[in-house]
């Protein structure tokens, strides 16, 4: 395989060497003498960056011969694709993966593999071989295209396999993918971070930034609109600095006017923006390209001017807020959520004071909030005056007391108005989908409506989701 200057390796993932046609031919013996498939069972933590890695996992498993179960006690592979971001992420998975150590005690046939972020660091994968010495296999989030061969050495050589690419240079990104979704699908612009925000785990895990080639992503998003899909999003750590690392240089905004062109496709969204990088051109870009959902994520993380440059987010409380005027200046109904985080070492209430203000300013339609969370390796790790539990619990909580109200209001002013909403799921007689806002919407309709778009009157609302009544096709 040919590797490109950007290290994105783009030649479909190879699956007929020797070995793995063994293994495919294992699972179809397998599945003539049992009646049934090999099964598996993924568990996803973290973004969404990881939710589409899962995807490309269950591309390959069913390329062997594998099939999904939604039961992780009967599965034969049960899968961890892991997120290290905050403590909680991890304290997670450390508890799942004793639970199942009960289940692989009964049935040790079943295979454990455990992927993702925390994999990628070495203490954590030195902690997971030793405190879970059942796990079988272990790949990181640029070693996806090895898990068939690391089944056939665990199944056919009978020994553990470990596979990471530590330097995180070389990217493999054409493997089978089996989407969740049929109408909506997640597509990579960028991977890895340049930014080192001091809190941030993600440059050290995932490397440096590599922007895909424009025709790449184009290809990819037709075929998917050709497959049915009707809504993308674009992913990155900071899809605003898209294609600066490209021989020839591309902007994410004149990606967007690009990827607007492809039929089919009916709705645009991308996240994550970096405030840093949001630039006039990407502004008119939004406005102007009819696909693109007038909804932007743009993560403040806080307040303060001092503690913004503390967390190196280089930009202040002024810049951020003149953004957000001129986004709601070109699009005057723009919905804007966030990321906010509160406890940052050394915030004092001052400084917390200005994280409530910049919420109040802004009037956000929705945010994720988080208490910091110490992680090694980073700068802010090292910082002195780190904010005690309680106080970040208390301010937390006081931080929203002031976020769900105004979340709240914002719902409120969608009663009795009509919109277009994608239908992703059925519950009961109950469907789900969201607005172009990304807001939640519950009512009641076929289920031949999913993969739709249609019009819906909102007719209830609460903080977290809309209640409404269908009114029409699109
Ligand atoms: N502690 C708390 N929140 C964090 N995030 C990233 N690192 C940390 C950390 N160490 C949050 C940021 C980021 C989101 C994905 O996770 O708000 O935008
Ligand atoms: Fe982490 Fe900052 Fe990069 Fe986002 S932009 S992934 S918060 S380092």
């Amino acid at each position: 395989m040919s590797k490109r200057k950007t290290d994105i390796i783009t030649e479909d993932v190879r699956l007929d060497n020797d070995k793995i046609i063994e293994l495919k031919n294992n699972n179809e013996q397998f599945f003539i003498i049992n009646g049934r498939r090999k099964t598996y069972h993924i568990l996803t933590y973290g973004c969404q960056m990881n939710e589409h890695d899962s995807e490309k996992i269950s591309g390959m498993l069913t390329s062997i011969g594998y099939e999904e179960t939604t039961d992780d006690k009967s599965a034969d592979l049960v899968i961890f694709n892991t997120c290290l971001i905050r403590e909680n992420a991890e304290l997670r998975v450390f508890g799942k993966l004793g639970e199942v150590k009960g289940l692989k005690r009964k049935n040790p046939d079943m295979l454990v593999a455990v992927c993702g972020c925390m994999m990628q660091r070495q203490e954590t994968r030195e902690k997971v071989l030793k405190k879970f010495s059942f796990v079988d296999i272990i790949f990181g989030t640029n070693t996806i295209h090895e898990l068939p061969m690391l089944i056939y050495n665990v199944e056919i050589n009978k020994r553990k396999s470990v596979e990471i690419v530590d330097n995180t240079e070389s990217i493999y990104e054409n493997m089978p993918k089996q989407r969740k979704f049929k109408h909506k699908a997640l597509v990579n612009i960028t991977y890895g971070c340049n930014n080192f925000c001091t809190y941030c785990v993600v440059p050290y895990v995932r490397g440096r930034e590599k922007s895909r080639e424009p025709n790449e992503i184009i290809q990819e998003i037709k075929a998917l609109s050709e497959d049915g899909c009707k809504e993308v999003t674009l992913l990155g750590q900071n899809v605003n600095s898209y294609g600066s690392n490209l021989e020839k240089k591309v902007t994410f905004a004149e990606l967007l006017y690009e990827i607007n062109k492809i039929e089919g496709i009916e709705r645009i969204r991308f996240m994550t923006s970096h405030p840093k990088d949001l630039t006039d051109d990407l502004i008119k870009a939004i406005k102007e390209c009819d696909k693109v959902c007038k909804h932007v994520h743009l993560p403040v993380q806080a307040g303060s001017n001092n503690i913004l440059s503390r967390m190196n987010r280089k930009y202040t409380k002024e810049h951020y807020l003149n953004l957000v005027e001129k986004l709601k200046k070109a699009v005057p109904d723009i919905a804007i959520t966030t990321d906010i985080i509160v406890g940052f070492p050394g915030e004092t209430e001052e400084d917390f004071l200005e994280t409530i203000d910049i919420v109040k300013k802004v009037q956000y339609d929705s945010a994720f909030t988080f208490l910091y969370s110490v992680r090694e390796g980073t700068e802010a790790a090292k910082m002195e005056n780190q904010v005690p539990d309680e106080v970040k619990h208390e301010r937390f909580d006081k931080l929203l007391d002031v976020l769900y109200p105004i979340v709240l209001e914002r719902n409120q002013q969608c009663i009795g108005k009509v919109f277009p909403v994608l239908v992703e799921s059925a519950e009961n007689d109950k469907l789900t989908g969201r607005t172009e806002h990304f807001r939640l919407v519950h009512f009641k309709g076929s289920n031949a409506l999913i993969g739709e778009i249609v019009n819906v009157r909102i007719t209830n609302v609460k903080t977290f989701h809309m209640e409404g009544e269908f009114v029409s096709l699109l």
